[in-house]
């Protein structure tokens, strides 16, 4: 196939694709240290799903009560179930504090105590003194924390004048003997391509929440990062954990923030039983995440959900009153109201888990270097390409991320990025030359583009969605997923008999959406295969067939690759089991109570 492309050259030292909390932290934080910096995104950049962060990002700062971030250290620990890095995981709770106090200098409005410090309030698994206590940890602006970040973080890398290429779709990697080069990217708006060079191309693409039917996740969360990573020969992390968030509102999968229930809020089944109290009697409804899916799901199927068809719960702020709903859960009012139809200072909320975060990703170390197992050695560095954010598995989440430690893991990692860079790049050095760089692509591009099929985009997209939904649910059995490993197959055949109807390339949606469809697909099925694979429960990964946590077969990691026939290959690197220095110990393996 020719591809009669005119394309566009670019040098840059960095290049940044994507623009959410985590794309944002490190363009400007590159372009600050004199970096040519520069950042494509697919979405204006304060329209990145970071913007829909409701209730904030944790920090031991103390200022509602006694905090230490080794309590934190030991709550991420807990909630990852021991699978998360300890190592990052003492990086990123000590380093909150200083990228918190960074933010609040920027421009962040975060709300305020009656000191004029910042504001914090309880999230679930965040607690004082190694469990004993609840800690108000989590720095709120309202319930609109990412919506404020964001803006804060786009207007600092307009001030340190990084680069913007704004819709500007990134289909692949540029690779050299395993060393990225950079990337190459389609301007949707003159529908040209540009051929980005970089020393460090920074993958901060988000998730892949978009895999499943019904998430909290914007519709622009398509694992774009992750499928260029497989397309690069290179595997994925942990990609079976995926978390449910509790409270989605029913039928609409909108988020409703654990926020509420940090500030006094309840769950009741049909009996207007308080069952939390029940599942995890000391944290009761600000128990870990998966801890509270996985409860709200038996009071469903053990015929306790509410409604016709008493297949949801009951979410409940009406007692807050009207002076905690306005000042610290405007924003959550609001979308009851438009989306259930809901007075939140009169009736309860339904709510439903909903799918809302990836714990699996891009394997990285916590400077945002990606790594890969090569050679016997699991850490070994993949020159030129780093990876931060939601897209990016470093892992400080393990099994199970609790509330609020991901705009933490944004800010914290994007930060760590640029620190790194600005210590090892110099400025403006020559590039590598390279015959015909990116033309892989731009070849899969056109096979897409010109393919004869029959299939529309959005049909096979609602089978994976659906797929998934039914089979890698809260709840997974052998049985369902490998009905689900099956159906996915078949899906993933289907795409070659797709039908893209319009073949320009100014604001071709359709291209677009079969673009984004390849990473979904690829990431769908690294994760349910990956969810089959480990015969354990442990985090958000509950198994009814392998009820128990498996410390000794299955405390390692997951790394997946993927080809192009579909199939998954598997091999397991060890968790990090030691810290950065000797402020803290390790925290050994023990059962997660409640
Ligand atoms: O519930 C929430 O506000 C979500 C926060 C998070 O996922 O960290």
């Amino acid at each position: 196939m020719t591809n009669p492309y005119e394309i566009i050259e670019h040098e840059y030292d960095i290049v940044v694709v994507g623009a959410g909390g985590a794309g944002l932290r490190a363009t400007f934080g590159m372009a600050e240290k004199g970096l040519k910096t520069a950042c494509i995104t697919k979405v204006f950049p304060t329209r990145s799903h970071t913007v829909a962060a409701q209730g904030g990002m944790s920090a031991s700062l103390g200022n509602m009560g006694k905090d230490d971030w080794r309590w934190h250290m030991y709550d991420t620990v807990k909630g990852s179930d021991w699978l998360g890095d300890q190592d990052a995981i003492e990086y990123m709770c000590r380093e909150a504090v200083p990228a918190v106090i960074e933010l609040e200098h920027q421009g962040v409005p975060f709300s305020r105590t009656e000191e004029g410090k910042i504001y914090q309030r309880p999230f679930g698994g965040m607690t004082t003194n190694y469990g004993e206590g609840t800690a108000q940890r989590t720095c709120a602006a309202a319930d609109r924390t990412g919506h404020a970040i964001l803006h804060t973080l786009y207007q600092q890398s307009l001030k340190h004048e990084a680069e913007f290429y704004i819709e500007y779709f990134a289909f692949d990697l540029i690779m050299d003997e395993g060393v990225c080069r950079g990337v190459m990217a389609w301007d949707l708006a003159t529908g040209k391509i540009h051929r980005f060079r970089a020393h460090e191309v920074v993958l901060a693409t988000g998730g892949y929440g978009r895999s499943y039917f019904s998430a909290t996740s914007a519709h622009t969360c398509t694992g774009d990062g992750n499928g260029m990573v497989l397309r690069a020969g290179l595997p994925l992390q942990d990609m079976e954990f995926i978390q449910f968030h509790p409270t989605g509102i029913y039928g609409s999968g909108c988020l409703i923030t654990e926020g509420v229930r940090g500030e006094g809020g309840y769950l009741t089944n049909s009996e207007g039983e308080r069952f939390m109290e029940r599942y995890a009697p000391s944290a009761k409804d600000l128990a870990s995440r998966d801890v509270v899916s996985r409860a709200m799901t038996m009071e469903i199927r053990e015929g306790r959900g509410v409604g016709k068809d008493k297949d949801h719960i009951f979410l409940h702020l009406e007692h807050l009153g009207p002076e905690v709903i306005n000042e610290r859960l405007p924003g959550i009012a609001e979308s009851a109201e438009i989306f259930a139809g809901v007075d939140v200072s009169k009736e309860p909320i339904p709510v439903i888990p909903t799918v809302h975060y990836n714990m699996g990703g891009i394997q990285t170390n916590y400077h945002g270097q990606v790594v890969t197992l090569k050679d016997g050695e699991p850490d070994t560095i993949v020159e030129g390409l780093m990876s931060i954010g939601e897209a990016a598995c470093v892992s400080v989440h393990g099994a199970n991320r609790l509330g609020s430690n991901s705009l933490l893991d944004l800010i914290v990692f994007g930060r760590a990025a640029a620190n790194h860079c600005a210590e090892q790049i110099k400025p403006n050095t020559a590039h590598k030359a390279m015959e015909n760089a990116g033309q892989e692509s731009l070849d899969r591009l056109d096979k897409l583009r010109y393919n004869k099929g029959t299939i529309p985009t959005a049909a096979i997209r609602d089978k994976m969605q659906r797929t998934m939904q039914n089979d890698a649910a809260v709840f997974r059995t052998g049985e369902s997923m490998q009905h689900g490993i099956d159906e996915m197959q078949k899906i993933w055949e289907s795409f070659s008999d797709v039908n893209i109807e319009d073949k320009s390339m100014v604001w071709n949606t359709d291209l677009v959406e079969a673009l984004e469809l390849d990473n979904l697909l690829r990431c769908a099925i690294v994760s349910i295969k990956g969810a089959n694979n480990r015969e354990e429960s442990r985090g958000g990964h509950a198994r009814e067939d392998f009820p128990d946590r498996d410390d000794e077969n299955w405390m390692k990691h997951t790394l997946a690759w993927f080809d192009d026939n579909g199939d998954v290959k598997f091999d397991y690197r060890p968790v990090h089991m030691y810290t950065l220095t000797d402020e803290v110990d390790v925290f050994p393996p023990k059962k997660r109570v409640y």
